[in-house]
């Protein structure tokens, strides 16, 4: 059988080498023609039925193996043994990462570049946002009026003392917040808007974004910060109703619409610098940014597609609409992460 490896379909195993022992090294040299390999942090349910679709059009087949941490070091350590031909991420942090290591290599793509507005690719053509999501404030509808919080500022007053919770600072999601409202407002009132949160915060940091949302809906606190998209999981969680209770607790509040426009990140897609299959991945890059596979993408997790045109799903149409987004590059903001760590580990956040 010509090109052995095969890492397994569709994200089964989290780990390669657990799969198949030494031998992924000595036999990653060996090119299929028709397959791509794919490193994923986004769950395989989210992403097979749209790579499913690719594989019937080209014939060509995508493996997936399923990354729960760690990514840009296992592609260090693998380095051109690596197998990867592409890496999809759930954040902007691991693609800033991963081209600040070296670790991925530019894409010339005309069609990428139409089909992905700018501020959602890399300027260097390294990485592609493929869905975009806003990391908003939820209130809650019984507590708080409509127009309590309109900015991510806001969260710093006095008024708000013992109403807010949050996930920890140092959590991907929130340094992408927090490197925004550097870009936006400077290192020092960062520094303070930090401090003043956290003397707001009606719990110690901790749990997902979910566990926030259910915080309000417990009467922990007033005012919390989670991705939209959550929204829609919990509104729709049919397997544990008891979350669609807690979305009916709360409010979306898309902030600074009369300003700077809601805080994006996005998840997205990178070509592996050593990609066996490079030609291959790159046509599987471009689908994912035609309109079909946007619709399906975003469609799959309440995400909005990034190809500007894309139907929403419909129940972002009901619950969201249109908003403002911030436009500021996302390179720009990744660009402010470690500053942004610095900053929630001097004014121990977390603590
Ligand atoms: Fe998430």
């Amino acid at each position: 059988m010509i090109g052995v490896f095969k890492p397994m379909k569709m994200g089964v195993c989290t780990d390669i080498r657990l799969l198949c022992g030494g031998l992924c090294l000595m036999l990653s040299s060996v090119v299929h023609a028709s397959e791509i390999n794919i490193y994923s942090y986004r769950q395989p349910f989210l992403i097979k039925p749209i790579l499913d679709a690719f594989e019937q059009q080209s014939g060509i087949q995508v493996n997936v193996v399923y990354v729960r941490k760690a990514l840009v070091r296992r592609l260090e350590v693998e380095g051109d043994q690596s197998v990867a031909d592409l890496v999809l991420t759930a954040d902007i942090g691991p693609l800033y990462a991963l081209k600040q290591a070296r670790l991925i290599q530019p894409v010339k793509s005309p069609v990428l570049r139409r089909n992905i507005p700018v501020k959602y690719r890399d300027a260097d053509s390294q990485w592609f946002g493929l869905t975009s999501r806003s990391r908003i404030i939820y209130t809650s509808t019984l507590r708080l009026a409509a127009d309590a919080v309109g900015r991510y500022e806001e969260l710093a007053d006095r008024r708000w003392q013992g109403r807010v919770c949050s996930r920890s600072g140092k959590h991907k999601y929130m340094l992408s917040l927090i490197s925004s409202l550097i870009l936006a407002n400077g290192e020092t009132a960062t520094e303070q808007w930090l401090r003043d949160v956290k003397a707001n915060l009606a719990r110690r940091p901790g749990g997902n974004d979910r566990a926030q949302i259910k915080a309000i809906s417990d009467g922990v606190c007033d005012i919390a910060l989670a991705n939209s998209y959550y929204f829609g999981k919990i509104l729709t969680n049919e397997r544990k109703p008891e979350q669609q209770v807690w979305a009916k607790a709360v409010r979306l509040v898309f902030p600074n619409q009369d300003d700077r426009g809601a805080h994006m990140n996005i998840s997205g897609i990178a070509l592996s610098r050593y990609a066996p299959h490079k030609d291959a991945a790159i046509q599987l890059m471009e689908y994912l940014s035609s309109e079909q596979a946007q619709f399906m993408y975003a469609q799959s997790n309440f995400e909005f597609p990034v190809r500007e045109g894309t139907p929403r799903a419909e129940l972002i149409e009901t619950y969201m609409g249109e908003f403002k987004e911030d436009e500021r590059p996302l390179g720009q903001i990744a660009a402010r992460r470690q500053q942004a760590l610095a900053l929630v580990e001097k004014v121990g956040f977390d603590d």
